[in-house]
C-alpha cells in the first residue's frame, strides 16, 4: 500500500467527434493536466487534433499500441516526433528487438517521450492466450513481458490495477505504471470487469489512472474531474 504516493488522472477522450471532444476538455477549465487520444480519434482527426488539444495546455498521452517490425516501429516513432505529444504505448509482445529499436528512435527523436508498453491486454483472459498455444496465465505473461520492457529501457507499463503490486514488488520505480478500468464508487462499470476506484489504484502504486466514460458521461464532466482528482489527493 502507497499511501504517500502521489497519482494522476489522465482523461480518456473517447469522443466521436472532434467538436464534442474540445467543449468537454474546455468545460473542465485548468483541471486536468493529461488528456489520451486513442486510435478511433487519431484515424479520424490525425496530427491536427493532437496539436489542437496540445495548444489547449494539456499533456497528451497518444495510445496507438504500435506493433511491427522494428524498423517499421522505429520509422513511426520518429514520424511521431514532430507532435506535441508525452506518452505513447507499443506492445510489448512486439518483442525485444522491436522494444530496443523503438527506445533509440525515440532517445534519439524525442528525448522526453515517455514509451509505455502493453502487455497482456485486458480484454485477453487465460483461455485467449491458450487459443494461441501460450501456455502462461495472463498474469505470469505481464510479468514476463515487463521483464523485457524492462531490458529494453522504457518508461513505463500500461497494466490493470489488479497487477500494479506485483509489478511494483518486482520492478520497483523503475516503471511508471498507467492503468485503465477505475471507477469511482457508484459510477456504471459499463464494460470494465476488474476494476478499483480512484483511491484504491493509487493506494495500490498506480501512478496514472486512465478514466473515460465515468467522466464523458457524467452530468456535470467538471465535477466529476473534480472529485476524482479529490480522491486521488486525498
Ligand atoms: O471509459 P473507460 O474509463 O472504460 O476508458 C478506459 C480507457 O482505457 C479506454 O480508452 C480504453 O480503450 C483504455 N484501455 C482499457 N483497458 C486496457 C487498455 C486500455 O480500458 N487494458
Amino acid at each position: 500500500m502507497q499511501r504517500n504516493h502521489s497519482c494522476q488522472l489522465i482523461l480518456a477522450l473517447d469522443i466521436e467527434d472532434k467538436k464534442e471532444a474540445i467543449d468537454l476538455v474546455n468545460s473542465t477549465g485548468d483541471q486536468l493536466e493529461w488528456i489520451k487520444v486513442g486510435l478511433q480519434m487519431f484515424t479520424k482527426y490525425g496530427p491536427d487534433y493532437i496539436h489542437e488539444l496540445s495548444n489547449l495546455g494539456k499533456k497528451i498521452f497518444l495510445d496507438l499500441k504500435l506493433h511491427d517490425i522494428p524498423n517499421t516501429v522505429a520509422k513511426a516513432i520518429e514520424s511521431l516526433s514532430a507532435l506535441p505529444i508525452d506518452m505513447l504505448t507499443l506492445h510489448t509482445c512486439g518483442g525485444l528487438e522491436m522494444m530496443q529499436w523503438a527506445v533509440k528512435a525515440q532517445e534519439n527523436s524525442k528525448p522526453d517521450l515517455q514509451l509505455l508498453g502493453v502487455t497482456v491486454l485486458t480484454s485477453m483472459d487465460d483461455n485467449g492466450l491458450r487459443q494461441m498455444d501460450i501456455r502462461q496465465s495472463a498474469a505470469e505473461r505481464v510479468v514476463h513481458l515487463a521483464g523485457l520492457a524492462q531490458e529494453a529501457g522504457m518508461s513505463g507499463l500500461v497494466c490493470s490495477t489488479h497487477e500494479v503490486v506485483a509489478l511494483k514488488e518486482k520492478f520497483g520505480k523503475q516503471f511508471k505504471l498507467v492503468t485503465p478500468g477505475v471507477r469511482p464508487a457508484g459510477s456504471a462499470t459499463g464494460d470494465q470487469k476488474r476494476i478499483m476506484t480512484p483511491g484504491q489504484a493509487r493506494e495500490a502504486g498506480s501512478d496514472y489512472i486512465v478514466v473515460g466514460r465515468p467522466i464523458i458521461q457524467a452530468a456535470n464532466p467538471a465535477e466529476a474531474v473534480a472529485s476524482i482528482t479529490k480522491e486521488l489527493t486525498q
